[in-house]
């Protein structure tokens, strides 16, 4: 059985203080993770103080990025090797302000997405669509595509640590949230493609999540989703009350 995840991305949003402040106001406030998980991605300066101030709490830290080498001459770079050894057992990759902003590739995620593996993290690994290519009829083959390329050459073992998120960049920020049925049909495409690629068994262990505007207002309808197992929120996990209301809804 899938435990379904709520996680929080921040982004570049938040310091130190206010990320540990608000560690410390939902972390007596979350269900176990064997029922539901939480988590929140955060910035890199966050992280070692989220993870002290999270203690014995079912609350997931997370790296927003990683390298693909453990060390070396990579000035400003994050080593997965030293996220792992900080505590730090998730990361998300390839999400698409990554790919956007950084002219991230497909074969660049990939490296990375087997780095993280090696070194023990766990990696979200985001694949987006576009309105364009939804318009031109082109989703289905986009989608599919970007996951053959963003997992190509793991082994059954290593998928098996992956979570994948879905997020259509049209979504991302712009409060147009994909409504439940195209979120879920993103969703069970890649779903299908894990199987065509690794089989059934493993197709229903990997963890689909959906990104893209998810508030209070559509998070039920997501969630009620069969191929939905949890959602990656931006905007809406930076205020402590409101991702507590989406954690319990
Ligand atoms: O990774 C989550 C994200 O990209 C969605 O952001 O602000 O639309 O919830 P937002």
């Amino acid at each position: 059985m899938r435990v379904p995840i709520i996680a929080g991305n921040w982004k570049m949003n938040k310091d130190v203080q206010e990320a540990v402040s608000f560690v410390n106001q939902i972390k007596d406030h979350l269900p176990p993770a064997s029922q539901l998980e939480t988590a929140l991605a955060a910035p890199t300066l966050c992280l070692v103080p989220m993870v002290k101030a999270a203690g014995g709490s079912p609350l997931k830290i997370m790296a927003e990025n990683c390298y693909y080498k453990d060390r070396g001459a990579y000035t400003g770079e994050t080593s997965p090797y030293a996220l792992y050894q900080a505590g730090i057992h998730h990361v998300i990759l390839g999400h698409s302000e990554r790919r956007t902003y950084f002219h991230e590739t497909d074969e660049l995620i990939n490296k990375k997405v087997k780095a993280a593996l090696q070194n023990g993290l766990c990696p979200i690994v985001c694949c987006d669509d576009t309105m364009g290519r939804r318009i031109a009829g082109k989703k289905v083959h986009w989608v599919v595509s970007r996951i053959l390329a963003d997992l190509h050459g793991l082994s059954n073992d290593e998928i098996c640590h992956v979570t994948i998120a879905y997020e259509p960049s049209w979504a991302i920020g712009t409060g147009e949230s994909a409504d439940p049925e195209q979120a879920a049909e993103g969703c069970y495409l890649i779903r299908q493609t894990i199987s065509d690629m690794y089989g059934d068994a493993v197709a229903n262990n990997v963890r689909i999540l959906y990104g893209g505007s998810v508030t209070n207002a559509n998070i039920n309808a997501l969630m009620a989703k069969a191929d939905i197992d949890g959602v990656l929120v931006g905007t809406a996990s930076l205020d402590p009350q409101t991702f507590l209301q989406l954690v319990h809804h």
